[in-house]
């Protein structure tokens, strides 16, 4: 059976943060009641599946450069770990995440994601831009401009219908909507080969979700799948699909 977490309530609101088993937290979707992270460890997979398997922790920490696209921003974790990856390295990034549910600043720090930066200024930074949308922004491109060389964009839609204005392609997707179960729009062969359009050949979709019809979806569409081992204490296996060049 599996482990129950410690949870605490937001005050005020109808949000509540699960400890999850590496000490960092996460956020249950106040309807579905699902997690936004693995309960094995929040900062642990989004590490290991998202920044680790894309190769982008590697290339920014390296000073290298990298274009990455996340669906599904929720808490902000993986954005905050991959600019200050590229923060660590003076790399250059321009990221993009698709977020139809864009949540404010005083529920992002609840979370304590600047204990897991080695640049906290970075959280810092990020929560007082955010907070200059309030609680319920239009929908929109928001772009967060850290530094010349390192860009966020918000984009604040839906993202099963929204399409970037100009051309572009990304060397790296961080895949990472909720379950097939709760959402399984996302895991559609349409949906997935509109990603693969957004790759650049080599580009790699990361994501937790290994279930066999996400992989039969995954090379209906053209993709070289492979699975890899999960984080520690995590996940047996986690999924790195390729666009082949
Ligand atoms: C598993 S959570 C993402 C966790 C996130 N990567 C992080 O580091 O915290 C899934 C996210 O997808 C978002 N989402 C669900 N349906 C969406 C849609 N149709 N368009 C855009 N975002 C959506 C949810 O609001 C939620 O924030």
């Amino acid at each position: 059976m599996a482990a129950e977490r410690p949870v605490l309530k937001i005050a005020g609101t109808n949000q509540v943060v699960q400890i999850t088993d590496d000490n960092s937290r996460t956020l249950m979707h106040p309807e579905t009641g699902v997690a936004f992270h693995s309960a094995s460890g929040a900062l642990a997979e989004t590490r290991h599946v998202y920044l680790h398997n894309s190769g982008v922790q590697n290339k920014l920490e390296n000073g290298g450069e990298a274009k990455v696209l996340e669906i599904g921003l929720g808490t902000g974790m993986g954005m905050l770990l991959t600019v200050n990856a590229a923060v660590i390295g003076q790399g250059r990034l321009e990221y993009h995440a698709l977020e139809s549910d864009w949540l404010c600043g005083e529920i992002v720090r609840e979370l304590d994601l600047e204990r897991h930066l080695s640049h906290p200024v970075v959280c810092e930074r990020y929560l007082a831009w955010r907070d200059q949308f309030g609680t319920d922004p239009k929908p929109g491109s928001y772009v967060w401009r850290f530094s010349p060389e390192i860009s966020a964009t918000v984009h604040h839609h839906d993202a099963r219908i929204f399409s970037f204005p100009e051309p572009i392609q990304f060397d790296a997707i961080y895949f990472d909507p909720f379950a097939p179960a709760v959402n399984p729009e996302f895991w559609t062969v349409e949906f997935l080969g509109s990603m693969k359009k957004l790759l650049i050949g080599g580009g790699h979709l990361v994501t937790y979700c290994v279930n066999r019809r996400v992989k039969d979806a995954l090379l209906a569409c053209g993709y070289e799948i492979r699975c890899l081992p999960g984080p520690v204490g995590g996940k047996r296996e986690v999924m790195r699909a390729t666009r082949p060049c």
